[in-house]
């Protein structure tokens, strides 16, 4: 039975799907409602998070099944940290959103690497008990992403994303019982994706 964590709550989207920006929101929403929440990313702020970067922007280059470990390193940490890790501040009356969380993985290391072996390393992680996906569309986040005028990661290529948004669907269509998927249009302002994310959540 997968385990499914209360009180944690997950984004997901394709690179320049505004993922970063509905984490935003949301942590300005519910704190001046009063709810204790917590903020987080995946790759994290840690040595780990850190290295991951260097991987992403392609300054240090590992096999596929390498970025996989270091990920499901990276989350190891994020999730059972006793000082700051999600499952503590849960424990402290939290609630957590994680912009991007396991199902990145599954999405996106599974392109090069075997999906059996992703989920396999990430199988004692718990299930977030909502997954926000804002599905916006491929081209949209190509075209923010060639906007950004920036060194793009590794990942930031039409035909990967392409394959990783085939992987969300994949994934999505599989979750266990408990684990809600809340799909936003993306295609939309900011300004309604995020009431439809607070419509979504009930908040
Ligand atoms: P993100 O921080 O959302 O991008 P940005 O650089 O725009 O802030 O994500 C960084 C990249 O890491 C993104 O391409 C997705 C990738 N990623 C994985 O491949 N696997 C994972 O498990 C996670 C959490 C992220």
């Amino acid at each position: 039975m997968a385990q499914i964590q209360k009180n944690f709550w997950v984004l997901e989207g394709l690179d320049g799907a505004g993922t970063t920006t509905q984490l935003r929101n949301l942590e300005a929403y519910l704190s001046q409602k009063g709810v204790k929440v917590h903020c987080t990313a995946e790759p994290t702020i840690h040595e780990t998070g850190r290295f991951l970067r260097k991987v992403l922007s392609g300054e240090i280059k590992v096999p596929q099944s390498t970025v996989a470990y270091l990920f499901a390193a990276d989350r190891d940490n994020h999730v059972n940290n006793p000082e700051y890790g999600i499952l503590s501040h849960i424990e402290r009356g939290e609630i957590v959103v994680s912009d991007r969380y396991k199902f990145s993985s599954l999405a996106y290391q599974s392109i090069g690497f075997d999906f059996q072996r992703v989920d396999e390393l990430n199988s004692a992680f718990p299930y977030p008990e909502v997954v926000i996906f804002i599905d916006t569309p491929l081209q949209s986040c190509i075209d923010r992403i060639d906007s950004r005028g920036q060194a793009k990661e590794i990942y930031e290529k039409l035909e990967y994303q392409r394959q990783v948004l085939a992987n969300y669907e994949r994934i999505f269509s599989n979750l266990p019982s408990g684990c809600r998927l809340l799909r936003i249009d993306g295609s939309q302002t900011r300004e309604r994706i995020f009431s439809d994310i607070v419509q979504g959540l009930g908040i």
